[in-house]
């Protein structure tokens, strides 16, 4: 059956290549993006397939506003795709609170705005699939990542909850959380960092920074193959809470499952210790 998709981010990258993949599928897209003349001219003007709306994600009004233009020109949405989204890759102590609230008015309460603008719509079709794009990030701590992988986490922390409370509505979410991908992502025109240099970090912050632009345009993933992938998920019946995106994300999420495994069952009797001797414990649903 044919499918509306909502994408972010659809101007340039993994968002362009979702829409892409999801127009050779036959689906409907409205493809949103904070340049809406950008994203026609990638993706073509509209037609009876694709219709481009203006959206910056951290904008809640635009955000509601994309998602009403989307229900009046396809009467519905299918397949919500959280895609927009840059990295704040910098050292800690070298950034400022603007940079962190930058970075999660992006990467985490645009998804918010989004998702609450959609969710009433597919709430009442009780029929709908979210992909939420985190990262290896979302996995995965590393230097240079306190902002980006801070805000990839709380993603995947939404997501995991959102998707329980959506699930009886027939709404299924899908954390897909990419290693690198061929994208702009590391590019000067999508990539940021903190400008208060701390001289205790020179080399270290030139060494990483060199092995970033060593990567740039190097990278492992093909946005395309990943798009298709998503189309591919989108027809699954029983489609992951996870998806993994590429054999340098998968061998990194492996080591870190192996690893907290490993400190789990080393540190168990201490973790077990901190009960109380209480006869009344109501256990959580998890
Ligand atoms: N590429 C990777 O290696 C990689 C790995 C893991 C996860 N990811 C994630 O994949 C997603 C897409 O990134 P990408 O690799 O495709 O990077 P990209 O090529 O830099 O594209 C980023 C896209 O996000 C859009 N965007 C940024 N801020 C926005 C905002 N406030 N409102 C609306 N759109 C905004 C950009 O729009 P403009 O054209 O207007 O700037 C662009 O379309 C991101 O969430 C990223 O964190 C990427």
């Amino acid at each position: 059956m044919k499918k509306t998709w909502f994408i972010t981010g659809a101007s340039r990258g993994l968002g362009f290549e979702i829409a892409k993949a999801a127009l050779r599928a036959g689906d409907q897209v409205v493809a949103a993006g904070r340049n809406k003349a950008a994203v026609a001219n990638k993706l073509g003007p509209d037609s009876g397939q694709l219709h481009s709306v203006e959206l910056d994600v951290t904008d809640a009004n635009q955000a509601r506003a994309a998602v009403a233009a989307a229900i009046a020109r396809f009467g519905g949405i299918d397949v919500l795709v959280n895609n927009a989204g840059y990295g704040h890759l910098g050292l800690f102590e070298e950034t400022t609170i603007k940079d962190v609230e930058e970075q999660f008015d992006t990467n985490l309460f645009g998804v918010f705005h989004v998702t609450w603008a959609a969710l009433p719509y597919m709430r009442s079709a009780r029929r709908g699939r979210i992909f939420n794009i985190s990262s290896l990030a979302g996995i995965l701590g590393a230097e240079l990542g306190s902002l980006y992988c801070a805000s990839k986490f709380a993603l995947e922390g939404f997501s995991e909850s959102l998707a329980k409370e959506i699930a009886p509505f027939d709404i299924s979410v899908t954390i897909v959380e990419p290693g690198p991908f061929r994208t702009d992502f590391l590019t000067a025109q999508s990539l940021r960092s903190g400008a208060n240099a701390v001289a205790d970090y020179d080399d270290r912050r030139a060494q990483l920074r060199a092995g970033l632009e060593e990567r740039d345009g190097r990278q492992g993933g093909d946005p395309a193959k990943l798009a298709d992938a998503m189309v591919l998920l989108a027809n699954e019946a029983q489609p992951p809470l996870r998806l993994v995106a590429g054999s340098i994300a998968f061998n990194a999420a492996d080591a870190k499952l192996h690893s907290m495994r490993t400190e789990l069952d080393l540190w168990r009797a201490l973790s077990i210790s901190t009960d109380g001797n209480y006869d009344d414990v109501v256990v959580p649903r998890y």
